[in-house]
């Protein structure tokens, strides 16, 4: 494949931008490629490069483009709306039908706020945790990402894991002190902790971490951390940015059956646009101004494009219930032949699925089930599937410590692609030994 445009986008790039990119992972230093591609449209599970080439997208932007891109609904909406104008710092009523299909679909939250990222409405539910409970402290799990505010990026996954740390340089002493993180998925842990420290204010959990890769959560996790919550006052955050919508309409909560305090949502809710919310418990979100002191606004919060790509998106996935069960049996059947096919090349793997997302672990070991199982994994084989993927036009996340994500413009022909460029790769791997 020729990528000379992308090879010299990359170079002008990295004169004005630091790494050549906005967020991290894309560069492609993870995968030992000297440059990226940069692309130039999508359409459905196809993205275009600036040399034209085609490739099959399993990256869905990251989690928003369930319904592939520029899903045809959507993009008439948004032309519809652009017309109007794109941001008045004034409210609009389609925020609010926005907020009430939210509250109706996720049964925990009875009051909603909309932000501009992800990240915004992870360190507001932190702050409202803060005041709700009068205590300082919060609780995270290694591996698990929510966004890059100062004091969520201790022993955080994604893009921090995939450049080889954690933790970021340029947060104080101060803030990182009152975030305290466990290993996911030790429940004795969690309670030997808050019996000790009496000053956690909330547990916030990625209910299916995705960010370490992806990891299956037994329910009786969530359980267990819902009970320890209770008894001790603490408040539960839900993070599912990534799982909100994507695992069902009312995400892992629903999924799961379990319900979080606050949830913090974002990707899918935007329909590829930019977006957050968190919402949750009318007691705990009242404290938010104009009602309480405290504090959380944004320029563009709820801004009417963003508002509206959400709503069709969601209106899409609440009338079309079968979109999740066609999207799981999608998974399953992709995951389950790259199994047979690493098994015959002689290649180890596991791999981890839960609904529309799963990943590929190169490993002889039997699970994985945490950050340091991750890390055990082989990174090189891992390099040499998406490097043997790329040039068969297929585009894998960049990164060990990512999700695959389906979406469901992916036919059945384009299942098969895949799996016989996964086969390839597997021959390259095992003759590479
Ligand atoms: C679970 C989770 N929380 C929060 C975020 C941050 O969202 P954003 O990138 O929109 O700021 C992400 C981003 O990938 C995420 O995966």
């Amino acid at each position: 494949m020729i990528h000379n445009r992308s090879q010299e986008a990359f170079e002008k790039a990295q004169k004005f931008i630091p790494g050549g990119v906005n967020s991290p992972v894309r560069a492609f230093r993870s995968v030992e490629r000297s440059y990226p591609i940069f692309i130039k449209k999508a359409k459905g599970n196809r993205l275009w490069d600036e040399d034209g080439n085609e490739y099959m997208d399993y990256l869905g932007s990251w989690g928003p483009m369930i319904l592939g891109h520029n899903n045809e609904r959507v993009l008439a909406a948004v032309k519809e709306c652009l017309e109007d104008g794109s941001s008045f710092g004034l409210p609009t009523s389609m925020e609010v039908e926005l907020a009430e299909l939210i509250v109706n679909s996720v049964p925990s939250i009875e009051m909603v706020r909309l932000t501009t990222s992800g990240t915004e409405a992870t360190m507001a539910a932190v702050r409202v945790a803060r005041a709700y409970t009068k205590k300082n402290k919060i609780l995270k799990f290694e591996g698990c990402y929510h966004g890059h505010s100062d004091s969520l990026l201790v022993k955080a996954g994604s893009g921090l894991l995939t450049e080889g740390y954690q933790d970021s340089n340029g947060i104080t002493a101060g803030v990182t002190s009152d975030t305290l993180t466990l290993p996911f998925g030790d429940l004795d842990k969690v309670r030997e902790l808050v019996a000790a420290d009496k000053e956690i204010a909330c547990i916030i959990v990625e209910p299916v971490p995705a960010n370490m890769g992806l990891m299956k959560t037994a329910k009786e996790y969530l359980q267990g951390l819902r009970e320890i919550c209770d008894s001790e006052g603490i408040v539960l955050i839900f993070d599912e940015v990534i799982s909100g919508f994507r695992l069902a309409l009312g995400g892992a909560q629903e999924y799961y059956g379990i319900e979080a305090d606050i949830t913090t949502l974002g990707k899918i809710i935007g329909g590829g646009y930019p977006v957050g919310a968190f919402g949750g418990k009318r007691e705990i979100m009242e404290m938010i101004a104009p009602l309480g002191d405290v504090y959380h606004a944004g320029t563009l919060s709820g801004n009417p494009i963003s508002v509206r790509a959400g709503y069709e998106t969601l209106t899409m996935l609440r009338d079309n219930p079968s979109i999740y069960t066609e999207l799981e049996e999608k998974v399953d059947y992709l995951t389950g032949e790259i199994e047979k096919a690493a098994a015959e090349e002689g290649v180890d793997l596991v791999i981890n699925k839960l609904g529309s997302l799963y990943t590929i672990y190169f490993t002889a070991a039997e699970k994985i089930e945490n950050l340091e199982d991750v890390m055990a994994t082989d990174t090189s084989k891992y390099i040499t599937f998406f490097n043997t993927m790329l040039e068969e036009g297929i585009i894998v996340s960049p990164s060990k410590f990512e999700a695959h994500i389906m979406s469901i413009a992916h036919t059945k022909e384009d299942l098969e692609r895949t799996i016989a460029a996964a086969r390839k790769a597997f021959k390259v791997i095992a003759e590479q030994g």
